[in-house]
């Protein structure tokens, strides 16, 4: 009989779905590589449960799905889930993607970002924390190439005035409509954890997308 005492302290190995920022080789991230083939990639900031890099993930196996979440135990537990299946193009970084996009990320290399409800920060003093502001919205101009797209869904109206106002100032993005809205087909059948959460509590849900177009200057 094995007296051998299962470690606790290193969690399960997760890779290739799940990589620290720390563990990530030096940048900028050699995509191809990452993902071992030069599809397209897209990429969702702030990924939570991972719902939608899942059903984004199956529904286009022609492209790269990329996720980036600070939260590294919601994050390990999504890597879990596309581990278990085995998803040859999702892939989750843990950490803040105010480092990882500027950092490892190359100019033109992500052709859609998608940002789902993102932490809405109630207190005043802690807005500073949001992930929209100038800068990120420079750094979503600097990823997508023109053609591309931006997508921000929220349940927070008064964040969302705000996203839309960042965004319409830039030079960089044009407004398009939103997706048409639907009703879900079954209980899992949300773009995101989130989304279904704010459904079933029958909070209207604030939905966008905007196109990056070509600068003058490009
Ligand atoms: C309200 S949750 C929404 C999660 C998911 N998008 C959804 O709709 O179900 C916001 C998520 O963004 C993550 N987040 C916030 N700031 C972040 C940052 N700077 N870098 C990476 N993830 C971040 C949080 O940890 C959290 O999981």
């Amino acid at each position: 009989m094995s007296t051998a005492v299962p470690s606790l302290a290193s969690p399960p190995d997760l890779s290739p779905w799940f990589t620290h920022l720390k563990e990530l080789p030096p940048p900028p991230l050699a995509l191809a590589a990452f993902f071992g083939n030069d599809r397209p990639v897209e990429l969702e900031v702030g990924t939570g449960r991972g719902l939608f890099l899942t059903t984004a993930g199956e529904a286009h196996p022609d492209i790269n799905f990329l996720g980036i979440e600070c939260d590294l135990k919601e994050a390990r537990r999504a890597a879990t889930r596309f581990q278990k299946r085995q998803y040859p193009n999702v892939r989750l970084v843990g950490g803040d993607a105010n480092v990882f996009l500027p950092r490892y990320l190359p100019a033109g290399s992500m052709q859609a970002v998608h940002v789902y409800f993102p932490d809405p920060w109630w207190k005043k003093r802690h807005r500073k924390r949001r992930i929209f502001n100038p800068a990120f919205v420079a750094e979503c101009a600097r990823l997508i190439p023109p053609g591309g797209l931006l997508h921000s869904w929220t349940d927070v109206a008064e964040y969302f005035t705000v996203i839309c106002s960042q965004i319409n100032i830039s030079p960089a993005f044009r407004e398009l409509p939103p997706p048409e809205e639907r009703e879900a087909s079954h209980d899992m059948d949300y773009h995101t954890s989130y989304e279904r959460k704010k459904r079933k509590e029958g909070l209207p849900i604030y939905r966008a997308r905007w196109e990056r177009l070509p600068l003058a200057s490009q």
